[in-house]
């Protein structure tokens, strides 16, 4: 399992949930149950959020505290879920005092939610007096949200079907990347998950499941570079009604030879960070000139 503690008291567990970015995310299909077939390379990012959660003994309840994000201060809020799930599955029922520190932004497409949920389903099998086994964590995270088991592996991962089922990659293409500089910038909006992948399905722009096996053969052989593989299929259903995220990328290859993409369904994107790169500053200052101050910009690497 993974680790994710940072502080454990007795009855108080602090315990952080790293953000993901969608190397690869290449969309097959829509499905009968509503959902779209997927295949995706994701890596974890040292760019976290923080979870204090504190187990209180003779009360009953789930109450959370998210000082950045008021409007996350839900029942909804999928780490008050992930809570809820853990303490029915188990028959256990004393109170859960959440504290939810963001460092992600929702609407982001970079996990932020998920990883939230999941970290606090390993908090809570800290806290409790017995628990959950591996299988059953994965199960419950599956059904919190489709990308939740994949923060339950280390390093990058492959994920397919809607994106619950995962693998660990273990050629050395993908071992490359661990400590590989990103920079994250976001316009300052939030797209919905469920709203581009609906665009996208009405667009009808799918991949083939033969162009996915022949690049993900060509990336794992390394017949093609980390920049080459790169893709996203959620970027046309976006770029669409978004304008300004092709002109910036465009801007970026021409300007730096760099090759941007988008994260998940967005609305966050990346740009891979050579370790000779030196002109950091004046691509931080271009995404803000373009997309203004109000943008969000972030350093970050890919961690095992
Ligand atoms: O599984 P999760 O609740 O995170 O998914 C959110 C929404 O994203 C789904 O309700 C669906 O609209 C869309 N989705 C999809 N295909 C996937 C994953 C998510 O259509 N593979």
């Amino acid at each position: 399992m993974v680790e994710r503690i940072s502080e454990r008291f007795a009855d108080m567990v602090k315990v952080f949930a790293p953000a993901k970015i969608n190397l690869f995310l290449a969309v097959m299909g829509k499905r009968d149950d509503g959902y779209h077939e997927l295949c995706s390379v994701l890596g974890k990012l040292s760019i976290a959020d923080s979870l204090e959660i504190r187990r209180k003994n003779g009360e009953r309840g789930i109450k959370i505290k998210c000082p950045k994000y008021k409007d996350l201060e839900t029942e909804n809020n999928l780490a008050c879920i992930a809570v809820k799930k853990w303490l029915l599955k188990r028959g256990e029922d004393w109170a859960v005092d959440l504290i939810l520190h963001k460092q992600l932004p929702p609407m982001s497409g970079l996990g932020g939610g998920s990883s939230d949920a999941v970290s606090a389903l390993l908090a809570m099998n800290e806290l409790g007096d017995e628990k959950l086994s591996r299988k059953e964590i994965i199960k419950m995270a599956a059904e919190i949200g489709s990308d939740c088991p994949s923060f339950l592996e280390n390093g990058l991962c492959m994920a397919e079907g809607r994106g619950e089922m995962v693998r660990t990659i273990n050629h050395s293409a993908a071992h490359n990347l661990i400590g590989q500089k990103v920079l994250l910038f976001r316009p300052n909006i939030g797209l919905s998950t469920p709203d581009v992948f609906q665009r996208l399905s009405q667009t009808n722009k799918f991949s083939s499941v033969e162009w996915v096996h022949t690049r993900l053969g060509m990336w794992e052989k390394q017949k093609i570079s980390i920049t080459e593989f790169l893709h996203n299929d959620l970027e046309s259903a976006v770029f669409y009604k978004h304008r300004y995220f092709s002109a910036i990328f465009e801007k970026i290859k021409k300007t730096f030879g760099l090759a941007p993409r988008m994260s998940g369904s967005g609305s966050c994107c990346f740009v891979l960070i050579p370790d000779e790169f030196e002109r950091v500053a004046a691509l931080e200052s271009l995404i803000y000139q373009a997309w203004g101050d109000d943008s969000w910009l972030k350093f970050t690497e890919i961690i095992h």
